[in-house]
């Protein structure tokens, strides 16, 4: 690659670094700006986009929320390691929830949103030529992370018939050999998929074999249905030895936009996030800390489970309403999204969905956003009320 010091020309006052050109724009950014351009035109737009929940965070998290920061011993720079509270809660919540025994001061620590976590992630362990396993489909920060590192992302393709797991076994030779990260997510966004019997245990040997770092991203593992109950990748034995986890309270708990997760597993991965982070940012404001302790008490177990219910209706809808049509799915045991294949009559997802936009005034989401291999479905989020969903989705059927 050119570097700055020997080309030729300088660049102009405004354009973008290689690294920053090198990925496309951020979907959801692109889309909100449309649907704005709708909306002011007076278009009543349904937004099945993104995947952030409706419902409101729950209210004791709240009320902690605003004893915190009305006490200014709360105000100042937080510390990047996390508060006591917090860690010590995170503990307890992966004790109770997951039978997994974490060291409070080593083995966890909070993370500005998960996304935060995943991108840093790429620049305290990669350097231009590594190679960063993802996979594809997959949430985009997985392939943008690494880039912007300068490293490499590899796609591994997720396979319906391994239950969307990756085939590990078909991982090119030279792709493990300059691998440094694997990112998993189960359960999975975009596909729903839960984690395929194995896959976690496979993933700790070839981490093993290869000298690789995982780092599972467990954003949905309170987002299940049909009686599923999500693991952690930390229950997998021997994956404390090769692994982290990101824990993010956004979508189980309705807090996307206070920005609180965590990593927890591998101490000595958290300490080199935790170098990087304090280069990069200050951490996690201290009362959005007290707020996550308020939400991983035992106490909050019957709300999300309440959500879940919530979850599971609209997701029976949705399946209802795409089968009606002749669209065929499989109804997902976790996460907020329902992965469909797009409708013949149309050659890209992308395609699909302008149509769908255009015509129905609907938001969804292309596959291919997520992936080459995402290039024939389209992604629905459960994360809209009732009502607007099914209004929704007769919106698309009348198509
Ligand atoms: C798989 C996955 N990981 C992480 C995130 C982001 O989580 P956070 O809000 O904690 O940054 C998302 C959001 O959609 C996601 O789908």
């Amino acid at each position: 690659m050119e570097s700055a010091a020997t080309r030729t020309a300088k660049p102009g006052r405004t354009a973008p670094s290689r690294r920053l050109e090198a990925i496309p724009p951020y979907m959801f950014a692109e889309l909100e700006r449309r649907v704005s351009a709708k909306r002011a035109a007076g278009i009543d737009v349904i937004s099945l986009g993104i995947g952030d929940p409706d419902e409101p965070t729950y209210p004791h998290i709240v009320e902690a929320m605003r004893v915190a920061v009305g006490d200014p011993a709360n105000q100042n720079y937080p510390a990047n390691r996390g508060r006591e509270e917090f860690r010590a809660a995170l503990a307890g919540y992966y004790a109770r929830r997951f039978g997994v025994e974490l060291d409070p001061n080593s083995e966890a620590m909070p993370a500005i949103g998960a996304k935060e976590c995943i991108y840093n992630l790429c620049f305290a362990f990669c350097d231009p030529g590594d190679v960063v396993l993802v996979a594809d489909p997959g949430y985009p920060v997985y392939t943008g992370g690494p880039t912007l590192a300068g490293a490499e992302p590899v796609l591994l393709p997720l396979r319906p018939e391994l239950g969307f797991a990756p085939d590990l076994d078909a991982i090119p030779a030279a792709a493990l050999e300059r691998a440094r990260l694997l990112f998993l997510n189960y359960p999975n966004n975009p596909t729903g998929a839960v984690v395929p019997d194995g896959l976690f245990e496979r993933a700790v040997a070839l981490a093993h074999d290869h000298d690789l770092l995982v780092a599972h991203d467990n954003a949905y593992s309170e987002i299940t249905r049909d009686g599923y109950v999500a693991p952690s990748f930390l229950e997998t034995p021997g994956a404390r030895e090769v692994g982290v986890e990101v824990f993010s309270l956004s979508k189980g708990f309705n807090m996307t936009g206070w920005r609180c997760a965590a990593i927890v597993g591998n101490a000595d991965a958290i300490e080199l996030y935790w170098r990087l982070k304090s280069n990069v940012d200050s951490g996690l404001f201290d009362a959005v800390q007290l707020a996550g302790v308020a939400a991983l008490q035992p106490e909050v177990d019957e709300q999300v489970r309440a959500m879940n219910a919530i979850y599971q209706r609209r997701r029976d809808l949705v399946c209802a309403a795409l089968a009606d049509a002749g669209v065929r799915v499989t109804p997902p045991k976790g996460s907020i999204y329902i992965w469909a294949p797009v409708p013949d009559g149309f050659d890209s997802a992308a395609a699909y969905c302008e149509h769908v936009l255009e015509q129905a005034a609907v938001v969804i989401s292309p596959g291919s956003a997520y992936g080459a291999s995402g290039e024939v479905f389209f992604r629905i989020s459960l994360t809209t009320p009732d009502d607007r969903l099914l209004a929704a989705v007769e919106r698309i059927r009348r198509l």
